[in-house]
């Protein structure tokens, strides 16, 4: 099978991302969303994204209008029944992921791969929603989406090999680095990345260190782009203890124990740079 029609499906910060990698590399992708006002916004920021490519003179202004025109904005899953691959970005909640992957299995054709861009919920039992579990996998793309070059790819129980060497393939044609990993809470980079983010936000809570001094050791000591309370505003949250909770259930391991200033951020709404407010503070 030759992978050439694609749909996204959840058209925020991953999923526009995902649907502008995939229409730079040249793919026809039908960009899904349940509202126009998150069609329009995940539309917005990949001609945004492709204009400063243009102005940085790495892509032609007829580029950047080749790849929005292989994008058609669709508000319902029936495109699914012409497309190869399906990569879903929709929130993470098993229950909603879980009635996507039914749905989908009812409208797309036989051969159609069903993939998920999800950050830690199982890929087995996302799978076990659906009557071809041979045919759903993990694709997991890093935030921002454009820049990174990582695409974890996660097999399922019952993913096949025909179907991992199809996406491992894919993911090259999209100019990203595809890594195989199991399917186990976390997968590899959120329970490396997510237990260093907590153990950071330990280091403030015990009154070791500032946020920005603890920010400023693993930039300048260990040279990570941004520190680690930085990311945890980045990626909100809400996110980091969405996941934390996921480790903590998945492995019963009170090393994966969420900090209580987590916790505490989150209810007071501090969810990062999408809040206004974090670690830091954003204008
Ligand atoms: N969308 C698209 N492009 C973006 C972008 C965005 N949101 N943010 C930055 N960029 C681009 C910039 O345009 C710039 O491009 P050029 O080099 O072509 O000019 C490039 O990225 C570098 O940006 P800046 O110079 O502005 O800033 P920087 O050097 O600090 O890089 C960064 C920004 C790439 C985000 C960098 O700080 C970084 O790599 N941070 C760590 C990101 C990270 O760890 N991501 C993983 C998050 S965890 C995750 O995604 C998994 C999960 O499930 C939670």
């Amino acid at each position: 099978m030759d992978i050439q029609k694609i749909m996204v499906i959840g058209a925020g910060q991953m999923g526009a991302g995902i649907a502008q990698v995939c229409a730079v590399s040249g793919f026809h992708v039908f960009l899904n969303d349940i509202n126009q006002e998150g069609l329009d916004k995940g539309i917005e920021s990949i001609e945004k994204n492709l204009s400063r490519q243009v102005a940085k003179e790495r892509m032609s202004t007829e580029q950047k209008q080749a790849a929005i025109d292989r994008i058609t904005p669709v508000l319902n899953l029936e495109e699914a029944s012409g497309v190869d691959l399906v990569i879903e970005a929709a929130i993470e909640n098993m229950e909603i992921k879980s009635n996507i992957f039914a749905e989908l299995d009812s409208i797309a054709p036989s051969h159609t791969i069903l993939a998920t861009n999800t950050s830690s919920l199982p890929i087995t039992e996302i799978a076990a929603a659906t009557n071809r579990p041979e045919k759903v996998i993990g694709m997991h793309f890093m935030n921002p989406v454009p820049v990174m070059k990582l695409v974890e790819i996660i097999r399922g129980l019952a993913t096949s090999d025909e179907v991992f060497d199809l996406i491992e393939d894919l993911t090259k044609k999209l100019n990203k680095v595809p890594v195989e990993v199991n399917d186990f809470p976390g997968f590899v980079s959120n329970r490396i990345l997510i237990p260093m983010i907590n153990e950071a936000i330990y280091t403030v809570y015990e009154g070791v260190a500032t946020p920005e001094a603890v920010d400023d050791v693993m930039k300048l000591g260990m040279n990570h782009p941004m520190g680690p309370l930085t990311l945890a505003d980045f990626i909100g949250l809400d996110t980091c203890l969405y996941i934390m909770e996921i480790l903590h259930d998945g492995f019963g391991d009170d090393k994966y124990r969420a900090c209580p200033l987590l916790r505490k951020y989150v209810k007071a709404g501090w969810l990062g740079r999408k809040s206004g407010r974090g670690f830091y503070i954003y204008d």
